[in-house]
């Protein structure tokens, strides 16, 4: 029987009663459909798209365009998980209302349930005008891959005591602005625990250990779909890639040694009609 459609208000429960939210990312149809009888709680559109999809360096060049049709793809698999699209980097920085404007975008071209974007304190007034406006917010502190130019890197962030104390103020500040939860990214397993402990919105981790309230992985890492890279904190469940490959180089075998397409793969034309046309033939 499909379930229910998850809303905020399951994943807040989910998290009041400590049962770990499981959010996965998906970018495709295919993908959505996948993620849906695997019973995730959460589906991520996320920018991390930019490079395990297009095979960019980092996630700064994804665009609204990008990111619309992604997600539109995905809504498609009509999952009952929460459905839940980035916002690409430069798409609500600028201004309120342009952040406002490209949110609503996401939810009307794009279809998911709700948005997330990435950053801290400095992101309140964002976030408190696109929650106003009906749009639930997923924050993202922690290693924020759209500002790796700022941050120096894919490094772990929280690992000293005012970095700590800093991520834990940027948490509490996004939980004020009205965000229903937040995502941190490669934190300290301690210091993942001890924000999650004091917020009322349930936290999903990514390399930020077992005390957060759920658990997000990305599509690519977690199938063995992308070799460029593959971070500690993630775990690949099955080699997927080493199967396609498997399959093209059988594909490939068979077609020069001209054993595929075989007989039942082929359509037939009645002898009537192929004697009328090929009588006909003019050359
Ligand atoms: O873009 C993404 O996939 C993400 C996850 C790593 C949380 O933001």
């Amino acid at each position: 029987m499909p379930r229910k459609k998850l809303t905020i208000l399951d994943l807040q429960k989910k998290r009041d009663r400590r049962e770990p939210i499981v959010m996965v990312t998906a970018y495709d149809y295919p993908s959505g459909m996948l993620a849906e009888q695997a019973d995730v709680d959460i589906i991520l559109v996320g920018d991390s798209l930019g490079m395990v999809v297009h095979g960019l360096e980092s996630t700064v060049s994804v665009t609204m365009e990008m990111m619309v049709l992604h997600c539109a793809a995905v809504v498609r698999a009509k999952s009952n998980a929460f459905l839940i699209g980035d916002m690409p980097f430069g798409s609500y920085e600028v201004s309120v209302e342009e952040g406002v404007r490209n949110a609503f975008r996401l939810m009307k071209e794009g279809g998911v349930d709700a948005i997330k974007l990435e950053g801290g304190a400095e992101r309140a007034n964002i976030i408190r005008a696109i929650v106003d406006a009906g749009i639930a917010v997923q924050g993202h502190i922690g290693l924020t891959p759209q500002s790796v130019s700022k941050l120096g890197g894919f490094k772990v962030q929280g690992k000293t005591a005012a970095s700590a104390r800093d991520l834990l103020q940027d948490a509490l500040a996004l939980q004020a602005a009205g965000c229903f939860s937040i995502v941190l990214e490669a934190v300290p397993d301690r210091v993942a625990a001890h924000i999650t402990d004091h917020l009322t919105i349930p936290t999903i981790g990514i390399g930020a250990g077992a005390g957060c309230s759920g658990q997000v992985l990305v599509w690519h890492d977690m199938l063995g779909l992308f070799a460029r890279f593959q971070p500690k904190f993630s775990k690949q469940f099955t080699d997927v890639g080493t199967a396609i490959t498997t399959a093209l180089q059988a594909f490939t075998a068979e077609v020069r040694a001209g054993q595929f397409p075989a007989q039942e793969h082929v359509f037939s034309i009645s002898d009537d009609e192929w004697n009328a046309f090929a009588g006909t033939e003019t050359t």
